[in-house]
């Protein structure tokens, strides 16, 4: 395919339709993915309780890069490229640990946790190790969330932050622990998983379990109804504010961003099989009052907030046809495992829901992937999926 035939897809895109199959098969669309996406915009890397002491780390990795997560002796999280300034080799293999330096296992060159050359093996001694310290990654921290961004401009999270402090105080995010994550690798390309991500067209046929708690799933004439009813309810207590700023619809310089609040269905307290409370209350919360939260920072990291846990979704390529979908779950940081939560409770409903999502992604890689496949009608209930759309054709042509 050359650079023609791709920006003719771009350019021959029908707008209320899926995508043309070129765009989950061709090499060149993936590396301009890579570059005007994934190395542009901000993507959860994790939650600070993974690293609680100084020398902890963890690994974010996704397609060619790889990112040390760490904290320093000031007790600050950094981000550096897992790439050794000497000749370029991993310097970090473990995927976690707790180290007092970074130290290259190929010719032993160390870097100290604030991503400076400490010392290299018989160099010179005019080689200056200053200017040869780790590439450094921008670091946000939203609450315990860390977020990273491998731009070197990085669009603006202002004014999210200042949106949403309130409800990012309400739902305590910065007191919150994470208490699971699985990853859920699928052999799809990841556009195919975040689109399903963002459309609930597909949750009554395909997550019975998921439609029995949330009235997301519902036509969308019948969930405006429900929704009114709920926002004018006495039940409804947390009032927060909704923001619709994301895809699309963000402001030039800014990260996309969206927080939005739903009834759960009558009866239900929590994202639990049957909808029981599943752990202690969130930040200042104090009740259960029907509803759950969606919260979303650019264009692979979205959040459900439950009244007493909050679930974390990230997609990342790992090839053109290969992507992962990373599970978070977090409670509040005093709950204790077994007191005040069960960690298969916890987890069970996203999990199966996940579970099913893969498969349901899977098989649609493989009809896409047919000579017969052609672009399909969106339904009102894909309105979402368009936004991203939109946006996604526009990132390309940068
Ligand atoms: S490549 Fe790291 S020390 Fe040589
Ligand atoms: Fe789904």
């Amino acid at each position: 395919m050359n650079k023609t035939y791709q920006l003719e897809l771009v350019d021959n895109y029908q707008p209320g339709y899926s995508l043309a199959q070129g765009f989950y098969k061709s090499d060149e669309i993936y590396q301009k993915e890579i570059n005007n996406i994934f190395l542009e915009n901000w993507m959860l890397a994790g939650h600070a309780s993974q690293i609680p002491e100084h020398g902890d780390f963890f690994l974010f990795e996704f397609d060619k890069e790889s990112v040390i997560i760490t904290r320093t002796k000031e007790g600050k999280i950094k981000a550096f490229l897992n790439v050794c300034r000497h000749r370029g080799s991993l310097i970090c293999l473990e995927k976690k640990g707790n180290v007092r330096a970074f130290t290259c296992p190929y010719h032993a060159w160390s870097y100290n946790l604030d991503g400076e050359l400490l010392a290299a093996r018989l160099m010179n001694d005019d080689f200056d190790k200053t200017a040869n310290g780790l590439h450094q990654a921008h670091v946000e921290c939203i609450g315990g969330l860390i977020f990273i961004s491998l731009a070197k401009d990085p669009l603006s999270l202002k004014s999210m932050q200042d949106d949403l402090k309130d409800t990012f105080d309400l739902f305590g995010f910065d007191r919150m622990k994470l208490v699971q994550q699985k990853s859920y690798p699928i052999n799809a390309n990841w556009k195919l998983a975040t689109e399903n991500y963002q459309e609930c067209y597909h949750c009554s046929p395909s997550h019975k379990e998921y439609s029995k708690i949330h009235a997301l799933a519902m036509s969308p004439s019948r969930l405006e109804r429900y929704r009114e009813a709920y926002l004018a309810s006495k039940t409804n207590t947390i009032r927060t504010t909704p923001v619709d700023l994301y895809f699309d619809l963000a402001n030039e310089g800014d990260e996309g961003y969206q927080y939005g609040r739903d009834p759960l269905l009558e009866g239900m307290k929590s994202g639990t099989n049957g909808g029981k409370a599943a752990s202690m209350f969130l930040g200042n919360v104090t009740d259960y009052d029907g509803g759950s939260s969606e919260f979303m920072v650019g264009p692979v990291s979205f959040f459900l907030i439950y009244n007493d846990h909050m679930v974390g979704y990230r997609f990342l390529p790992l090839s053109v046809d290969t992507c992962v979908c990373d599970v978070f779950w977090f409670v509040h940081e005093d709950a204790e495992d077994g007191q005040d939560y069960n960690l298969d409770q916890l987890t069970w409903l996203w999990d199966v829901t996940t579970q099913a999502d893969e498969e349901i992604i899977v098989n649609n890689q493989k009809g896409v992937d047919s000579h017969f496949y052609s672009p399909g009608k969106l339904s009102e209930m894909e309105d979402f999926q368009q936004n991203f759309l939109n946006w996604y054709l526009k990132a390309l042509k940068k």
